[in-house]
């Protein structure tokens, strides 16, 4: 397809020779678009603006979003001046450890894709295999399209999605569920977003599996685990929001418990901080209630102290190695 012509105001619909190709007649179209403008009225700043203050680190994914952000923006203008709309493939595969934020960056991602008009409602279905697939034969397709009924008009979230896939099992109903994802990304993509999360070695031996998945996902995310700093950081926002604090002492308690904690089995990131503080929480109101004969200010009921931390297991030497403590 040729570039729009430029149309002066007032001629647009004045009858124009068609061209050698036989175009259709001219409409009228901006020979140009403000794309800052467009940025502005889409509100995607906001969403961009706060997924970057609430979320810590994960550089190199808001980058990504960023981008893809940028795409749908510059789609838009395209189609403002008549320009072929490519109709971009959104298809996510989200990769990384629990607890590194996939689950919540891609409510963001729905949100945004809403906000760029690229689905309906910008809603979130999140599932796993048992939700799509069914145990009896003749059960899986009604599971699988009761919940793509469900997720229209907003993101589909398939949680470790390689379990959809079961090699070992020749008569799996996981296939039966995978064929019919393949036809509804491939044909219903404008109002719905597909994102498959899970471990990035087995995601990527499930696509190497299902080539025909894999070539229907634009955009693999990698999501890194974090840094001990940042999971202080991430502990002091997730604290903020809840309107604790903790003492200097309690500061350092944590960042020894988090330096032990990574090592240790079932570590999980930003997930294992949030329930490390949820255990905190008890344990301050466990030692609040005990002298409850103080009188409790704001700053009292507010301030997690270094024992609160200090008495999790994660302080105390394995099993075994210490033969002395009960
Ligand atoms: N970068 C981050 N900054 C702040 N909180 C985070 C961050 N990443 C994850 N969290 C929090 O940690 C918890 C686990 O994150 P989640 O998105 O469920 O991880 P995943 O889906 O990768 O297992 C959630 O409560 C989430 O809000
Ligand atoms: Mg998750």
């Amino acid at each position: 397809m040729s570039a729009p012509e430029t149309l002066l105001p007032g001629t647009a619909f004045a009858a124009a020779p068609s061209d050698a190709l036989g175009a259709k007649a001219p409409v009228a179209l901006p020979d140009s678009v403000d794309l800052d403008a467009i940025f502005a009225d889409s509100a995607v700043k906001e969403v961009l603006d706060k997924l970057d203050r609430e979320l810590i680190g994960l550089a190199p994914v808001k980058a990504r979003i960023g981008d893809i952000a940028a795409l749908l923006l510059v789609d838009r203008a395209r189609e403002a001046l008549g320009l072929a709309g490519a109709s971009p493939s959104l298809h996510m595969s989200f990769t990384g450890n629990p607890g590194t934020g996939k689950t919540t960056v891609a409510l963001r991602m729905a949100e945004i894709l809403h906000r760029l008009g690229y689905v309906r409602k910008g809603h979130m279905v999140a599932v796993t295999r048992d939700d799509l697939v069914g145990q009896y034969i003749g059960h899986t397709a009604p599971k699988t399209k009761e919940i793509l009924k469900k997720a229209m008009g907003g993101v589909l979230f398939i949680d470790e999605a390689y379990y959809l896939y079961r090699p070992e099992n020749e008569r799996d109903y996981g296939q039966e569920a995978i064929e019919i994802l393949l036809q509804v990304m491939e044909n219903q993509r404008a109002d719905l977003v597909v994102i498959l999360a899970g471990y990035k070695d087995r995601m990527d031996t499930f696509f190497s599996s299902n080539p025909g998945l894999s070539s229907r996902i634009a955009h693999h995310i990698d999501f890194p685990d974090y840094g001990n700093d940042e999971l202080l950081q991430i502990a002091e926002l997730m604290l903020g929001d809840m309107q604790y604090r903790l003492s200097p002492e309690a500061r350092t308690a944590l960042a020894e418990y988090v330096g032990l904690r990574r090592s240790q089995p079932h570590f999980a990131n930003a997930r294992s901080i949030r329930n490390a503080l949820d255990r905190a929480r008890l344990r301050q109101a466990t030692r609040l209630f005990a002298e409850r004969a103080i009188r409790a200010d704001r700053t009292r009921l507010m301030t997690l102290e270094a024992e609160d931390i200090r008495q999790s297991r994660v302080f105390t030497p394995p099993l075994g190695l210490n033969h002395n403590e009960a």
